[in-house]
């Protein structure tokens, strides 16, 4: 098919808005009650109600079921079930047997499926394409984790917008994307999907993500429907262990895990997806708590639940379900409306509902969730929206992009020490040795869920460094082992190019394939290999600068622990070796904080800042009978928010505005920073707060507020918070959040472990 056949048809009539679509907003409940009364979006409920009372169950249990492409580019099989040909699916889609395809986005085959669903097909209902498009499509950003570190909402806003504006032009209406797992616990892989271990950062990140995806306008080219997942309490698996049992009270699930996501459908997400776990025994996939009392009784979500890869015959496996039939009843009376992977809700939907052992209404309802997500995004006025051969080519690689991936890139990387103000490195003058596995490695650039990135177009550290310092650059660039096993005179030549040189980068770190999905750890630590690399290369007394390679907190230890200077880098993407460059040699000053908590060792996990007080706190390291380990401090060894810049930062103290304030009242809470350093600093000021006495017993601290401020040398700025009594609330024994009279200490500080308290009551 040539491209001109591949244009789209003129754009259609604009029709209901994002906003429109779902009501489930706090905020923006008396927008939807209007945009739900005007005629337009009556006309929308009309049309489907009218296409439903015309489909067959057959023709419903294909609009329930979304399959992995035939043209997928990535193929993971678990359970070794087969996917569709390229003509089962055209077959398929001919009889109104699927509603959709997910993780391959050949344009020509895509558009072809769609003439044959709105051409060939009984009720002409167009196909939905989805994929995981997580961190970037092809142009890639850092991984969600890493960008986390801006604390920058309108970063991961503008980053998203930019993958959904190229994935949209790749054929795709859907991306199974913002991750807003709240993760704890560091051995878990796929703490590199989400934003960390806050979950106040959490929520405004994943809300930020949303409408980057979705816009301003659902309708728009470059919009794609957000899926905000996984629904819910996958963070907390047991013991990090990837797709474990989640055992946790509703409170705290209330609590940590659950703003995340109502913030996401708060900000418009018209889809979510339920996790793999359990949660206390009741598998996500068919938990009618999560899936319908919580999330469509209690927030009034209106969207659309889909199940994780295949994850209804796994209700069978954890032993929920009997069989398969048992299966896609109890998911589907749950609340999950569409089935991703494997074909159990098509083989046996109609069967159950003739049977009787499933509603018709709850079938239906599904379906009208289905079709209202294809209607908000236009799919049946313009079926061939995002399948525009003109507009990718337009969009392919654009400038402005390929900018914000390095803005981006530059903005995730935090600085983690800096004795002596090793860093920044000169461009001159300083003959500079950088080494490790990643110094010219193009394989770990991108970072998990990269799926359908180009690595060959990644810039690598040595590139970046070569084109920030130009041809005559002292440098040299040696590997000294492989990410996973030494190599053979790999640590001699390693000692020898820092002998020769002024200062070493080592760069080190996890290699993507021990990060992301199935990629728990017992232990979070750098490969003892390249550890044995970074403690030979120690010997030569030379300066050494540590750029770790990580989709997670790690634990620290020996010569990376002990370098003068460590950044950490995550899996920054496509522009990685550029941001770096720019970092290292002061271009730009690091700005980052973390997202997560750098414990002692690997045995302190999970370990986050927001934990409870035991009733014997640490004290002090010598206190014996303490809720402490033997060989390590409570302490992190980076905390939660740490981050360096190139200047030193002062915090003067935490000042309430007044000692009491009424449940009515706001208080204010301000400090003074000042710049005390020579160069210009970029500070991320954070607002904690500690609930004294509770019915519940409340975190140590908790993150409220944050504000980015510009430091010139020298400069003192007044930062200043409000706090309300909503911002003061906790879910109670009973699961109502408010706030309770008392007396309440706060924090304006640059981590989770530092600033001066102050108090105030509540009254
Ligand atoms: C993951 C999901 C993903 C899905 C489809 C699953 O294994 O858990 O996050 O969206 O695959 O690729």
């Amino acid at each position: 098919m040539d491209s001109a056949s591949l244009k789209t048809p003129s754009p259609a009539r604009s029709a209901p808005s994002r906003r429109a679509f779902l009501a489930g907003s706090v905020a923006a409940t008396a927008l939807c009650a209007r945009a739900w009364a005007a005629p337009r979006a009556k006309a929308a409920d009309l049309h489907i109600e009218h296409l439903i009372r015309r489909m067959t169950l057959e023709e419903k249990a294909g609009q329930l079921s979304i399959f992995r492409s035939p043209v997928a580019n990535m193929r993971i099989n678990p359970l070794g079930r087969r996917d569709p040909t390229r003509n089962d699916a055209l077959a398929d889609v001919r009889l109104g047997g699927a509603a959709g395809y997910f993780n391959g986005f050949d344009l020509a085959f895509n558009r072809e499926l769609q003439r044959v669903a709105v051409e060939e097909s009984r009720l002409r209902i167009p196909l939905i394409f989805a994929a995981d498009v997580i961190h970037g499509l092809k142009i890639t950003f850092p991984i969600p984790l890493g960008e986390a570190s801006g604390f920058d909402p309108e970063l991961c806003r503008r980053t998203t917008r930019s993958a959904a504006e190229e994935a949209t032009s790749y054929g795709l209406h859907w991306t199974f994307a913002p991750a807003v797992d709240v993760a704890r616990d560091e051995r878990w892989g796929r703490v590199v999907e989400g934003a960390g271990e806050d979950p106040w950062l959490g929520a405004l990140i994943a809300a930020a993500r949303v409408r980057g995806y979705q816009g301003e306008d659902l309708r728009a080219p470059g919009s794609m429907v957000a899926c905000a997942k996984h629904f819910a309490g996958y963070g907390g698996v047991e013991g990090g262990m990837e797709y474990n049992t989640v055992d946790i009270p509703e409170t705290t699930l209330r609590q940590v895990h659950l703003p995340p996501f109502k913030a996401a459908f708060d900000a418009g997400a018209l889809t979510t997806m339920a996790a793999f776990n359990d949660v206390a025994g009741v598998p996500c996939t068919a938990n009618r708590r999560l899936l319908t009392e919580i999330l469509r009784d209690e927030w009034r979500f209106r969207g659309l639940a889909v199940s994780d890869f295949e994850a209804v015959i796994e209700l069978v496996i954890h032993g929920y379900a009997a069989d398969e039939k048992d299966a896609v009843a109890k998911a589907l009376a749950a609340g999950c409306d569409m089935s991703l992977g494997g074909d159990l809700y098509r083989q046996h939907i109609p069967a159950l509902v003739r049977e009787g052992r499933l509603s018709g209404t709850i079938v239906d309802e599904a379906v009208r969730r289905v079709l209202r997500v294809k209607k908000a995004i236009g799919l049946f006025d313009n079926p061939y929206r995002s399948l525009d051969a003109d507009r990718q080519a337009a969009i392919d690689r654009r400038p402005a992009m390929i900018a914000l991936a390095r803005e981006a890139a530059r903005k995730s990387v935090v600085l983690l020490k800096n004795d002596g103000g090793a860093l920044p490195l000169r461009k001159s003058g300083q003959s500079i040795a950088f080494v490790g596995p990643y110094v010219s490695d193009r394989s770990n650039v991108l970072g998990s869920w990269a799926v359908y990135a180009e690595p060959e177009r990644a810039v690598t550290l040595e590139e970046g460094v070569r084109a920030a310092l130009g041809p005559d650059a002292s440098c040299s660039f040696t590997p000294g082992c492989d990410p996973d096993k030494p190599l053979d005179g790999g640590l001699d030549a390693a000692v020898e190019a820092a002998r020769k040189a002024d200062v070493v980068v080592l760069y080190l770190g996890e290699r993507e394939r021990i990060t992301g999905e199935a990629a728990s750890r017992v232990s979070i630590v750098i490969p003892p290999h390249q550890m044995a690399l970074a403690e030979a290369v120690a010997t030569t007394g030379k300066p050494v600068v540590v750029i770790l390679k990580h989709g997670r907190a790690l634990a620290l230890t020996g010569a990376v622990r002990d370098a003068q200077a460590i950044l950490c880098s995550w899996f920054l993407g496509s522009e990685s070796g550029n941001a770096l460059a720019d970092v290292l040699f002061g271009d730009h000053a690091p700005r980052g904080r973390l997202p997560v908590s750098f414990p002692q060792a690997s045995g302190q996990e999970p370990f986050y800042y927001d934990h409870r007080t035991t009733g014997r706190p640490q004290m002090d390291d010598a206190a014996a009978f303490k809720a402490r380990y033997r060989e390590v401090t409570n302490e992190p060894l980076f905390a939660f928010g740490h981050g360096l810049s190139y200047s030193t930062i002062a915090y003067g103290s935490t000042i309430v505005g007044a000692p009491r304030v009424g449940r009515d009242g706001v208080v204010k809470v301000s400090a003074r920073i000042s710049n005390t350093g020579a160069r210009a600093a970029h500070e991320v000021a954070q607002l904690y707060v500690h609930t004294r006495v509770a019915a519940i017993t409340q975190p140590v601290r908790q993150l409220k507020g944050i504000r980015h401020v510009e430091l010139a040398p020298g400069e003192e700025k007044l930062v200043e918070f409000e706090l309300r009594a909503a911002d003061l609330a906790y879910v109670h024994p009973d699961l109502a959040a408010h706030a309770d009279a008392g007396v309440y200490d706060v924090w304006i500080a640059p981590s989770a472990i530092a600033g001066e308290k102050a108090s105030f009551i509540l009254v």
